[in-house]
């Protein structure tokens, strides 16, 4: 699958295949989590130069991921336990949360380059999932976002760790009375 994505990567649609190569293989979400059964943890680097980063990224149930961006484009398929995105808008009226979606084993889903998201897991167990990312993801500069305001702060292992919460925070969906 790495040289699949490999060879795709620099292509104009590199998007859209990325996706096509993710969704073949989680059609049998068993047989990858077969193939990673050597990963553990939270995140491991299956690949990276400056056009792709491949990811092996397992969420914490005690925790959840907070609001970033990536400045380039994502694919993230899961293959075991469930994640929850919660998606927002950084704005003058802060971090405004706009959509949330849940993804279980064989789900494939694209962000792009803005996409602002935080990550818990569904369940009690851990969630776990290939990340492709069309970039050089842990060599740019890319934000964090404080919870309340909105305000964009350099992602940096100690603000992550300032920024982290315990799972089960209650997200403000617009529909909900302030
Ligand atoms: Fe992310």
């Amino acid at each position: 699958m790495i040289a699949e994505l490999r060879a795709v990567a620099a292509e104009a649609d590199a998007q859209v295949r990325v996706r096509e190569i993710l969704t073949r293989a989680l059609r049998n979400p068993a047989a990858v989590q077969e193939a990673m059964s050597g990963f553990s943890g939270e995140e491991e680097i299956l690949f990276e130069d400056d056009g792709l980063t491949i990811m092996y990224c397992g969420f914490d149930p005690a925790k959840h991921v907070p609001p970033h961006d990536h400045r380039m484009g994502v694919t993230i398929g899961v293959y075991a336990g469930g994640e929850i995105n919660h998606f927002y808008l950084a704005g003058e009226r802060g971090l405004e949360h706009k959509a949330s979606r849940e993804l279980g084993p064989g789900d494939v889903m694209q962000m792009g380059p803005d996409a602002i998201h935080s990550v818990e897991t569904a369940g009690d167990a851990f969630s776990y999932a290939i990340h492709v990312y069309l970039g050089a993801l842990k060599r740019i500069d890319r934000s964090l976002y404080d919870w309340d305001s909105g305000t964009p702060i350099a992602f940096t292992d100690e603000n992550y760790a300032r920024l982290e919460r315990p799972r089960e925070r209650k997200v403000v969906t617009p529909e909900d009375p302030v």
